[in-house]
């Protein structure tokens, strides 16, 4: 049996994006929409896509939760033996999604990542819950399992190894900036005619500003 989508379609009205209006800074213009998508009680609004490439090639992309954002970069914490990060460690080139269609907006990066210092890792690690810190020592992400019944072992003997005191950062554990080098802001507009600005970072470090076709 096929399935057809083809009359899901709905035109989008909520706003445009004019030049104008735009920060000269593409952070600041992020940290404004950012603003806004938490304003408007979006589940998740920290929610982004981020796409890896592996060594032939091959792109794959997951959810994970933009931590921390400043002049330096996007921040996000994972698993250091997980796919994304074995695939980062051989091309630190990488892709965010910011899929705020429910602002008919969307938010695209492309960067670099850097892994962070052991330092910084540390100072998000111990501010997350502690089963949220065993969940990280109980899971080798990635990696085939047999069972959910071993996952919850695993995650039981991590409890009772780590019974007191508090719980160290696993060394397999850590996070990435991205360092963007071009990130576009779209608004979807009537007629399929949307506001597309691709801002992309220039030798000085200052930022151009480009209208693309939709
Ligand atoms: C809403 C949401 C938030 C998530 N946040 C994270 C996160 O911050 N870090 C992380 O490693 N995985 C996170 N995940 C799980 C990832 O999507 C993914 O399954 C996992 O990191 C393994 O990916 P990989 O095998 O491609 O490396 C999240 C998933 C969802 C749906």
């Amino acid at each position: 049996m096929t399935l057809d989508l083809e009359n899901l379609r709905r035109d989008y009205t909520k706003g445009g994006l004019e030049r104008e209006q735009l920060n000269e800074n593409p952070i600041e213009q992020f940290k404004l929409w950012m603003q806004q998508t938490i304003d408007a009680k979006i589940p998740d609004p920290n929610a982004m896509t981020i796409a890896t490439v592996d060594a032939s090639g091959q792109p794959s992309q997951r959810i994970v939760l933009l931590k921390h954002l400043d002049e330096k970069g996007f921040v996000f914490y994972t698993n250091l033996q997980s796919r994304k990060a074995q695939e980062l460690k051989q091309n630190p080139k990488i892709s965010l999604h910011f899929p705020w269609y429910f602002l008919e907006r969307q938010v695209k990066v492309c960067g670099v990542v850097e892994s962070l210092s052991a330092a910084e890792v540390l100072k998000y690690f111990v501010t997350r819950p502690r089963d949220s810190q065993l969940g990280a020592w109980a899971s080798h992400q990635s990696r085939p399992i047999s069972s959910r019944a071993l996952l919850i072992q695993q995650f039981e003997s991590m409890k009772n190894k780590f019974s007191k005191g508090e719980i160290p950062l696993p060394d397999f554990w850590g996070g990435f900036r991205v360092k963007p080098h071009q990130i576009e802001f779209w608004q979807g507009r009537e007629n399929r005619l949307h506001d597309r600005f691709e801002y992309q970072l220039q030798q000085n470090n200052s930022w151009s500003i480009e209208r693309l076709e939709p």
